[in-house]
């Protein structure tokens, strides 16, 4: 296997932590760009972070769905602007750049799963920004790979699957929305995924997620039986939800394109999210 020299924006995140794990064991030569010695609005920054690999894998974003609504201006420089002026740079030094982005481009009024060539229509700020940045990657001509992941949840993550881990631990009930249907992701399985983008230099647009499709709630149960907790789970709808930033209520993927380039190598959300439980126990 050809060893590669990759860097990694965003290396403290969820999923980036995840990335760089996979991509050490894999034997590549990894180097982390992160807050507050790397900001991806910063011109400086991104040539010094480019300019000594072939290979660049963005997971840096501004991730805040709910904060976005009010700090539009930050989720547009990290989300939208950084990420074209990334691409102008991996055009013009001819590397080859991974971005992720995400299920929040669709609106989820579509009746079945979505495929890559499906309409955007983004709810919400936190969308918009990350659409953008992916009109101004593809408009900037470099050798890109899109990975629109949905759902995720890792060791070092703030999530909708950590969330529940940590609400669970102080209260005794809790409501969860029972209408939005997706799949649950782990990080670790996106990031050996994207490891395999690299050894083939995979171009284009691709979805990826777990096998298998459950509402928010049910995840939630997943999780509180699968630990045997002894919280209550109250069902609601999204249109009683406090949160600020609409979600979509359909993020139901179809990863047929994935799974023509690796073939069996999804797995399912409930055995995959069983074993990160096990592994938290
Ligand atoms: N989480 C999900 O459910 C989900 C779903 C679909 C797609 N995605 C996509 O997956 C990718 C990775 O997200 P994640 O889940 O790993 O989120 P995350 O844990 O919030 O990681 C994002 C990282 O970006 C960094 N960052 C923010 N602004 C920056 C800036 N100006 N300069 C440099 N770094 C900056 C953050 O730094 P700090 O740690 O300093 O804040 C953080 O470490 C993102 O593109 C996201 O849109 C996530």
């Amino acid at each position: 296997m050809t060893k590669h020299n990759i860097a990694v924006l965003g290396s403290n995140g969820m999923l980036g932590f995840d990335v760089i794990r996979t991509l050490q064991k894999c034997r590549h030569n990894v180097i982390g760009f992160s807050r507050p010695m790397f900001d991806i609005t910063n011109h400086d920054h991104l040539i010094d972070a480019v300019s000594n690999v072939e290979i660049i894998i963005n997971c840096a974003a501004y991730t805040n769905v709910d904060g976005a609504e009010s700090n539009q201006l930050t989720a547009d420089a990290v989300n939208a602007v950084a990420v074209g002026e990334l691409g102008k740079i991996v055009k013009k030094l001819n590397k080859y750049l991974i971005h992720l982005s995400t299920d929040f481009v669709y609106d989820g009024r579509k009746n079945g799963v979505y495929i890559e060539s499906d309409d955007t229509n983004p709810l919400n700020v936190y969308g918009k920004s990350k659409l953008k940045g992916e009109t101004l990657l593809i408009n900037s001509g470099c050798r890109h790979c899109i990975l629109r992941l949905e759902w995720t949840y890792g060791h070092n993550g703030t999530g909708f699957i950590n969330k529940i881990l940590d609400r669970t631990k102080t209260r005794d009930s809790l409501t969860i929305v029972n209408d939005q249907h997706g799949s649950p992701t782990a990080t670790a399985e996106a990031a050996r995924l994207i490891c395999k983008l690299v050894e083939n230099q995979a171009e284009g647009l691709y979805l990826f997620a777990a096998k298998g499709y459950a509402t928010r709630y049910e995840i939630a149960q997943f999780i509180i039986d699968n630990l045997n907790l002894k919280t209550t789970l109250i069902p609601c709808a999204s249109d009683y939800s406090p949160a600020p930033a609409k979600r979509p209520l359909n993020s139901k993927f179809n990863c047929n394109k994935i799974d023509s380039l690796f073939p069996e190598f999804r797995t399912d959300w409930d055995s995959t999210l069983g074993d990160f439980l096990k592994e938290m126990k």
